[in-house]
């Protein structure tokens, strides 16, 4: 290992990677926001466009980011410039770093939101929840106080502050290894009890039975941000993560089983939301309180259900954390590799630019009137930068790096970058086609027809 790689540090293992980089895809994303945004956008129609999105767009671009941050050994705004020194490429970074700030700017205040929640349960605040009128109540009034939303929001960054400073391996691997199978586990017990109410069949048949009539373009643009937001991608994320891959780890396994165990607890996610919802006559296109409606209003029908619960929000906060860390990653690898700023500089001045970011989102929830309904865009300040940061600058990110992969840098380099040591590329052929063709022309087609169409959000 060259000098300069013992300095920005490696994975431990090649398990430790996949762990990290799965820790990084599965979080909110999975649970909080795939099922209101599938609720939102019809169910089951949805949810087979965002897997046919995973597996034709995600994960060849996953492939391809990885490979640029393996090779490189840098950052994202680094990989590209070093690729192509002087050149315009590495725009495609700096929106990365932009974006990984704009998103952890909003998502830590849902991730608040989690930790807020499992002190309610712990301390018995949500006990006697008579059914999910009540819980959207307790929901509406937690969320529109303004100093607990912005100081949650606070706490959450300083935990997602104090692993980065940690540095990358030691951090991550160590959080992320334990507690994800256990998140897994009660998730899974969780979909039982939901699947075994009385009328949860209902939800059941709108969650797994399409009806593509309910297909509308915007339901490509939200299936496809959907799949990129939840698998961390376009913003430069797995290029970082896999510029502390070695090369001896073999990319596109790793690529494959990171898709699938995200794609995994997601679908999981919708089995606990969409039959309990429908048992209890709540309406699917709920918004995103969602899961934090839903699921207390479950709990109790656990015996020991609220300690249960409060262990689904602790190990939600920590699927969050594991995500954070890897936003607030991508901007302090570039200020240290390229600025030449300390870890301990970069990570307190990016988590300080988030705070201020998130505080208009963590208001947003009524605590102030014209941010939970902004004029002009008539959605609230979280949403709209969960559509512009979490949505379309990520397609359009992923957009630029399949075109950069699959002509400007070239598909034969990443061929060659992928078997080093050994390790094959089998389904080349395929991948080729995808990243030049199948990615840039379908998310073309739908950015255009989003600008055409004007239906954004
Ligand atoms: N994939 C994460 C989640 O699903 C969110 C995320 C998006 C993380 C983009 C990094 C980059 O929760």
């Amino acid at each position: 290992m060259a000098e300069s790689d013992i300095q920005r540090g490696s994975w431990n293992s090649k398990a430790g990677f996949i762990i990290a980089a799965a820790g990084s895809a599965i979080g909110l994303g999975n649970i909080w926001r795939f099922p209101y945004v599938a609720g939102e956008n019809g169910g089951a129609a949805f949810v087979i466009l965002y897997i046919l999105f995973v597996i034709l767009i995600g994960l060849p671009v996953m492939i391809a980011e990885l490979a640029i941050g393996r090779h490189t050994h840098k950052n994202p705004i680094g990989a590209f410039s070093r690729l192509f020194p002087k050149s315009n490429w590495k725009l495609i970074g700096i929106m990365g770093v932009v974006t990984g700030i704009g998103i952890l700017s909003f998502y830590s205040v849902i991730a608040g939101y989690t930790i807020g929640y499992f002190v309610k349960l712990l301390s018995g605040q949500l006990n006697a929840i008579s059914g999910p009128a009540e819980s959207q109540q307790i929901f509406a009034t937690f969320t529109a106080d303004p100093y607990v939303s912005i100081g949650y929001l606070f706490v959450f960054l300083i935990f997602t502050a104090y692993i980065v400073l940690g540095g990358v391996s030691t951090g991550i691997e160590k959080w992320t290894k334990i507690l994800m199978p256990l998140l897994f586990v009660l998730l899974i017990i969780l979909a039982i009890r939901s699947i075994t109410l009385d009328g949860a069949v209902k939800g059941l048949e709108f969650y797994l039975n399409p009806d593509f009539s309910k297909i509308r373009p915007s339901t490509l643009a939200k299936a496809l941000g959907q799949a990129l937001f939840s698998l961390s991608l376009g913003m430069g994320a797995m290029i970082t993560y896999g510029s502390y891959l070695s090369k001896r780890d073999n990319i596109i396994s790793s690529a494959v089983s990171v898709c699938f165990f995200d794609t995994l607890i997601a679908i999981l996610a919708g089995l606990v939301v969409f039959p309990a919802l429908f048992a209890m006559g709540m309406d699917p296109a709920g918004g995103p309180g969602l899961v934090f409606i839903v699921l207390p209003s479950i709990f109790h029908k656990i015996p020991g259900g609220m300690y249960f619960g409060a262990g689904i929000f602790l190990l939600l906060s920590v699927a969050a954390l594991t995500s954070t860390i890897s936003l607030l990653e991508v901007a302090v690898s570039y200020f240290v590799d390229e600025k030449r700023w300390t870890r301990q500089k970069a990570t307190i001045i990016m988590t300080i630019t988030a705070f201020i970011c998130g505080i208009p989102a963590a208001l947003s929830f009524g605590s102030v009137e014209w941010l939970s309904r902004l004029p002009l865009f008539h959605i609230g300040m979280l949403d709209l930068m969960n559509a512009v940061f979490g949505n379309y600058s990520l397609a359009l990110g992923s957009l630029l790096i399949a075109v950069f992969t699959g002509y400007k840098w070239g598909i034969n380099a990443v061929k060659t970058e992928i078997e080093e040591h050994g390790n094959r590329f089998g389904p080349f052929g395929l991948w080729a086609f995808t990243i030049r063709f199948l990615c840039p022309i379908a998310i073309a087609i739908i950015l255009g027809y989003i600008l055409i169409t004007g239906h954004y959000f």
